[in-house]
């Protein structure tokens, strides 16, 4: 994702939160790539970090960043994250669990991002959801090694999720928003109708 517009998704998320009077002082941002959604939320005054295993990615997120207080950080999801527990007024996961090859990686990545969250922290997850041409498409031409996921002509794996998966990955958390945000996606040059989970989720306090 080269693009430097914050995702629609995390757009709404900050709707979400401001129109609710829900705490958005701090916030964190896991796999996020080159530092489109942190760099808007800093400018929002927020104090945001992102991090994303990727140093190419985290180097061009800082040189986007220059002038603003967004923070970047190289580390990986799958592993323990370099922040405090109960640090964050709210995380985004905006197309990054999808990234994680395996549902081990992925829960291991939750579990930090629920231990970094304050108690009553949210969470916002953007995610490609099953049944729209694309998944169809993409599952068929370049299926990946788990049910519902492919693999791009890049050689990046992406999951696609059903409402099972869903339930069953945040389980620990208590659902407050689940919409299907219909779009459209592209696989090589071609355009295909797509469907996505946004979703708000709050940690227990
Ligand atoms: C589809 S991109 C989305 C980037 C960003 N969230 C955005 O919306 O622009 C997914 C990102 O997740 C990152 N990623 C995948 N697995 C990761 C992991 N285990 N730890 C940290 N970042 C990871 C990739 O490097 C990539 O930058």
């Amino acid at each position: 994702m080269d693009s430097q517009a914050a995702s629609s998704g995390v757009e709404k998320f900050f709707d979400f939160l401001q129109n609710n009077k829900m705490p958005y002082e701090t916030g964190v941002e896991m796999g996020c790539g080159k530092g489109r959604n942190v760099i808007w939320l800093a400018k929002k005054g927020i104090e945001a970090v992102g991090f994303d295993f990727s140093p190419a990615a985290i180097k061009v997120a800082k040189s986007r960043a220059k002038g603003t207080t967004a923070k970047f950080i190289v580390s990986d999801a799958t592993k323990k994250w370099p922040f405090k527990s109960n640090s964050f007024d709210f995380g985004v996961d905006c197309f990054a669990s999808t990234d994680i090859e395996s549902e081990i990686g992925r829960r291991k990545a939750l579990k930090e991002m629920i231990r970094v969250l304050k108690p009553g922290g949210y969470l916002m997850a953007y995610l490609h959801a099953v049944g729209a041409e694309f998944h169809k498409h993409v599952t068929k031409v370049a299926p990946g090694h788990e049910k519902n996921s492919f693999v791009r002509g890049d050689g990046k794996y992406e999951k696609i999720f059903n409402d099972a998966e869903i339930k069953r990955h945040f389980k620990g958390l208590k659902i407050l928003e689940k919409e299907i945000i219909e779009k459209s996606t592209n696989f090589g040059d071609e355009k295909y109708p797509n469907k996505h989970y946004w979703l708000v989720f709050q940690k227990p306090h």
